[in-house]
């Protein structure tokens, strides 16, 4: 099998090929995309924190010095509020939007969050073994981190089912060559979400509340600090940045665990190994697959020249199975203690939910645990059809 992203076969099992393509090519042009793609872990380690590559360009360039036709008309709301958020600008523009929420994701502020956390994992475990089992994706690790990170943002309760297919729409775009019809839909969905976001915004700023929504409000009312449409931007992107990964290393950890019975018992036998364990599933099984980058000035990576305007993609899934860095690489081992798995990226744009995902993942699989002791799988789990947002569509389990 070579690497296609397209591949359902290869999808669910990436890993000979990345193996491959570490020994033999770990630069390699992938004529498809028109990407060089970047498979052994010290260089894309590397390349995440140099800063002569960027997640956008447009902050030094044009589309048409790019070589880049541009965006096609009908994809501007999509991108309006795509690149409104701090994951798709560069600095300074980043810097001032990661500033104004990172003070509600500090690791003690989200620490406070873990009674709430908790409770809301209790309470989706409790149904669900009261239920005999079912699909783990839709009745558990979806709605944990939906309704985590909707309270803290202060979505009303009646709208909450809302979000996930907004969600899920937009998430279609980062896909490799999405196909026209899942670009409308990404459109369209970005379009709703937004003006929903405006209307829940405008209504905080009249009557503000304990949440980051009325927080962020008040600041873009001050001025010069947020503007309505980067405001929107962040909601977005704190909503699908929120959980798709999440729900993902849920899914993608217990088929991991279902997969290497040993170290299921292992940790059954000792929950104190459950942080070591979520961080070896984040390895394991990579959640986020790949992410791009463009190279805004000329490179060298592996004796490759690697010209401005080329994009790299940096294989993720690869990286975290790099032999150089981890013993081992294909065992799962839930009690790893040497990880640095690169799942929640590196630099600048280092994942800003880390710490909050760490909570509700040790809360979920915990909770699971101890309440579901005898939890074993009812049918074997289909993939989803995404390469780069990389996870499960169901796993049906029984209690
Ligand atoms: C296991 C779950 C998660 C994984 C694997 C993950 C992974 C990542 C990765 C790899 C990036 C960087 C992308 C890049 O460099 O191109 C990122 C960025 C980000 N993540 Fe996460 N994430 C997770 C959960 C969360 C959660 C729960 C939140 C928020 C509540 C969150 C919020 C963000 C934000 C805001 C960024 C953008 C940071 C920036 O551009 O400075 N993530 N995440």
């Amino acid at each position: 099998m070579r690497f296609d992203p397209w591949n359902p076969e290869f999808v669910a099992h990436p890993y000979d090929v990345y193996d491959e393509l570490r020994r033999e090519r770990p630069v390699s042009f992938f004529e498809p995309t028109g990407q060089w793609l970047i498979a052994r872990h010290a260089d894309v380690n590397a390349l995440l924190r140099d800063r002569r590559l960027g997640r956008s360009y447009l902050h030094v360039a044009t589309h048409q010095e790019f070589g880049k036709p541009g965006d096609l008309e009908f994809q501007d709301p999509f991108w309006r509020v795509i690149r409104a958020g701090m994951l798709d600008v560069e600095p300074p523009v980043h810097t001032r939007l990661r500033r104004l929420v990172s003070k509600a994701f500090t690791p003690r502020m989200v620490e406070a969050l873990r009674p709430k956390v908790a409770r809301i994992a209790g309470e989706l475990v409790d149904a669900f073994v009261e239920r005999g089992g079912g699909d783990l994706i839709s009745e558990v690790a979806e709605p944990l981190p939906v309704t985590v990170i909707a309270e803290m943002l202060g979505v009303p309760e009646a709208d909450r089912h809302l979000l996930r297919p907004w969600s899920a729409d937009i998430c279609g775009m980062y896909e490799l060559n999405p196909s026209i019809e899942a670009q409308h839909t990404a459109v369209r969905a970005a379009e709703e979400f937004s003006d929903y976001l405006i209307g829940l915004a405008r209504s905080r700023r009249a009557n503000p509340g304990d949440d980051l929504i009325s927080a962020l409000a008040l600041v873009a009312e001050e001025g010069d600090k947020l503007t309505e449409e980067e405001l929107v931007g962040t909601c977005v992107l704190l909503l699908n940045a929120g959980h798709e990964a999440t729900v993902n290393v849920t899914g993608n950890g217990w088929w991991s665990l279902f997969r290497n019975p040993a170290e299921l018992d292992r940790l059954r036998a000792d929950h104190g190994l459950l942080s070591t364990a979520v961080e070896e599933m984040m390895r394991w099984d990579t959640p986020l697959q790949m992410f791009e980058r463009w190279v805004l000035e000329d490179i060298s990576v592996g004796g490759f020249d690697i010209p401005r305007g080329t994009e790299v993609a940096l294989l993720f899934g690869s990286a975290n199975r790099d032999p150089e860095v981890f013993a081992d690489p294909d065992r799962l081992d839930v009690g790893r203690v040497d990880n640095p798995h690169i799942s929640f990226g590196a630099g600048i744009h280092f994942c800003l939910g880390a710490p909050l995902a760490r909570i509700e993942l040790i809360e979920s699989f915990g909770a699971l645990l101890r309440r579901a002791p005898k939890l074993e799988l009812a049918a074997e789990p289909v993939w989803g059809s995404g390469y780069v947002i990389r996870g499960l569509e169901s796993i049906q389990v029984r209690v």
